[in-house]
């Protein structure tokens, strides 16, 4: 830990929303991109659906007119990508409707310069989760700000119609890796996409009873193929966890936290991947050695206050808190309990020391922290 692990006081908790707040909007781009992290070698330049959905959902539940502000101009970006890409998702869509699915490298990248191109550092591109996320994200914002979807809904409608004809595909997880498998969190973020886009009143009804018709076939897909044990599963077929799944829980808010699956999940993750309030990615996890990472620690917060725990949801913004370097900057993970500490270096040579402040750390504090009510500080 880089700060003393004492007890941190309920103003230190909401200086730190406050801070994360605000170093979110630094460092937004002028074309609304949020990068990933502003100075971790292999991220510069780049700004992701994924990470970028939960960082605008972030500020946008912090809810002042920046934060309402910031996370409109992110959903404005999406928004230029998508539209920009219209012949191309109608290609992809008409291939698949067709039977002959274009391959993986011409479906769309996951990750975009700022000024919106693909960029030209090879990836591992093909993810589908990012497209669901910033289509739940976007409706949230919306819904929690009376925010009009107006300005968002052409690329709201492709991003629909690319989802429903590729759900089903293998692609790149969370962690940009195993493209052979269907991942439970992927799942998960499309199907709270496809149901956010069906309630917005962006689709028309025929697009909506079919986008929640996806979305349900999406549900089953899960809670059949991708359930062991009574929980659900890293992807179809195995009987592991990863923490990724935490977000279909809360804040996707896809599985009931209370549910029986909702539960078992989270029990299992807490069991084989957390150690003392520190959230392991999956295990087996060797990046940077495997750490704990905040965020995930915070998404295991989320899902513990939606069912209810709030000190094990407060335990949980406490042990992300205490992640924070002495300049406020929370890391993408840190290394107090490392799955293979022989692997550390390794990466340390190839891309640098860990990607800090990486924003969707600060972000999932800070959604943490409103949930929470814990982002009222006398200093405010
Ligand atoms: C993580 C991704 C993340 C990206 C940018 C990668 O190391 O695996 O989940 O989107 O960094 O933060």
């Amino acid at each position: 830990m880089t700060q003393a692990a004492t007890e941190l006081s309920e103003n230190q908790l909401a200086q730190l929303a406050s801070t994360s707040f605000t170093l979110i909007l630094s460092l937004q781009d002028p074309s609304g991109a949020f990068p990933a992290s502003p100075t971790f070698s292999a991220y510069r330049g780049y700004s992701w659906f994924r990470d970028g959905a939960f960082i605008a959902d972030g500020v946008s539940s912090y809810g002042t007119a920046e934060g309402i502000e910031s996370a409109s101009r992110f959903f404005d970006w999406c928004s230029a990508i998508l539209t920009a890409r219209a012949d191309h998702i109608e290609r992809i869509v008409g291939a698949a409707a067709n039977g002959s699915p274009l391959p993986d490298e011409e479906m769309l990248a996951t990750r975009f310069t700022f000024d919106g191109h693909e960029g030209t550092d090879d990836w591992w591109d093909f993810q589908l989760d990012g497209y669901g996320t910033w289509l739940w994200a976007a409706v949230e914002h919306a819904e929690r700000h009376q925010v009009s979807l107006e300005p968002w809904t052409p690329a709201i409608r492709l991003t629909v119609a690319y989802l429903q004809s590729s759900w089903s595909r293998p692609c790149f997880d969370w962690w940009e890796e195993n493209s052979a498998f269907v991942h439970g969190s992927t799942l998960g973020c499309i199907a709270a996409g496809l149901r956010a886009a069906a309630r917005s009143g962006a689709l028309n009804d025929d697009e909506s009873h079919h986008a929640n018709t996806a979305a349900e076939n999406i549900l089953e897909t899960m809670i059949t193929a991708g359930v062991a044990d009574g929980h659900l599963t890293k992807w179809l077929g195995t009987d592991a966890v990863d923490a990724s799944l935490l977000a279909v829980i809360a804040p996707l808010s896809v599985i009931n936290a209370t549910s029986l699956i909702g539960l078992a999940t989270t029990a299992a993750i807490t069991a084989d991947l957390s150690v003392d309030n520190g959230v392991h990615r999956f295990l087996g996890d060797t990046f940077y050695g495997g750490g704990q990472w905040p965020l995930l620690s915070c998404m295991l917060g989320l899902a513990h206050a939606a069912a209810g725990d709030r000190d094990a949801a407060v335990a949980q913004l406490r042990w992300a808190a205490r992640t924070a370097t002495t300049a406020a900057d929370l890391p993408e993970q840190v290394a107090d309990h490392l799955l293979d500490p022989s692997m550390r270096q390794e990466w340390v040579d190839r891309w640098g020391t860990v990607a800090t402040p990486l924003l969707w750390s600060h972000a999932m504090f800070i959604r943490l922290a409103v949930e929470l009510g814990s982002t009222e500080s006398s200093d405010r």
